[in-house]
């Protein structure tokens, strides 16, 4: 993990050289995830309320089935990472005792506290944290759900061995994220897409990556399943507010995909408009007693 991790730093400082020595590299590597931290929070803290109205976030049927997966007993103390405009953190309170949901972006949490009125539900407590550093003591969740974050984390590695640490023994951590194309090549390729579209977005892992974040963070996997889902680019990128350069640039990439990308990327022109396909990764994972 240590050397996809340090992949990720090199490509986001490939501009910077002549670094003098250790120190100097620690305190850039500081003052950027301060920089990511403000990119997530101006990123998210400006279209928070397109993400409480989405209708891929709130789609009931995905919902229904996480929840089922996770299936609470209805005692449980649950955290919610990056909770968003709060459709996993509200389909997962009424059947927990507590629920802590935490985001970077203080509007998100707004608009989760607004999602739950709205709904009636009175135990969810908004928290400003980061995942990369979680302000919980061990052991202190029976469920921690993280639904379509990681994929905007600085260090996804850290992000997972942090919510293994505040999960008891026996406890369920559900992750739902982007599973990257198989191929090299097509994954980066849309790296660079999602990119242009969301500043905020970090990378795509594939399922070999996926899997040494959990086993590095002491977690046993209890099951996993790929969904499929095809992002229409209008909704896609104006729920991001992608300014219209980058949306052309976007269609101007998708229009000339090299051969070896356009075989995994089925990403085709309809209707004036494009259809992207994506697949997401759900794990359900436990930390040993
Ligand atoms: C797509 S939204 C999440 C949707 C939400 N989980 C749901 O199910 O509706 C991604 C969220 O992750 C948050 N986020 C990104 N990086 C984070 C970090 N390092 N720590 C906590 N939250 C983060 C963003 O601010 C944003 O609200």
């Amino acid at each position: 993990m240590k050397v996809l991790q340090s992949r990720i730093w090199e490509k986001s400082l490939s501009t910077d050289d002549g670094w003098e020595d250790k120190s100097e590299i620690r305190v850039r590597l500081n003052s950027l995830a301060l920089d990511y931290r403000n990119v997530v929070r101006r990123q998210f803290g400006q279209h928070a309320e397109e993400y409480r109205k989405s209708r891929t976030h709130s789609d009931p049927t995905t919902l229904d089935s996480i929840v089922r997966l996770i299936s609470p007993r209805g005692e449980e103390e649950a955290l919610d990472v990056g909770c968003g405009g709060g459709h996993m953190a509200t389909a997962l309170a009424p059947l927990v005792h507590e629920l802590v949901a935490i985001d970077l972006a203080p509007q998100m949490l707004f608009q989760t506290s607004v999602l739950a009125g709205e709904k009636g539900i009175s135990n969810v407590r908004p928290c400003l944290a980061d995942v990369q550093s979680l302000p919980f003591s061990s052991e202190a969740f029976d469920i921690v759900a993280c639904r379509i974050v990681l994929h905007h984390v600085l260090d996804a590695g850290k992000a997972v061995a942090e919510m293994g640490r505040v999960l008891k023994g026996g406890g369920k951590l559900f992750i739902q994220d982007i599973l990257g194309a198989d191929d090299r090549a097509a994954r980066d390729y849309m790296d660079v897409i999602e990119r242009l579209r969301d500043p905020s977005h970090i990378k795509d892992y594939d399922m070999e990556e996926w899997n040494c974040f959990l086993e590095s963070g002491g977690l046993e996997v209890l099951h996993t399943e790929t969904i499929p889902r095809v992002y229409r680019l209008k909704e896609w990128t104006s729920r991001s507010g992608t300014p219209v350069d980058k949306v052309e640039e976007i269609v101007m990439r998708l229009h000339h995909m090299p051969e070896e990308v356009r075989r995994h990327l089925k990403a085709l022109p309809s209707d004036g408009d494009w259809s992207i396909p994506m697949r997401y990764l759900l794990v359900l994972a436990t930390r040993a007693e």
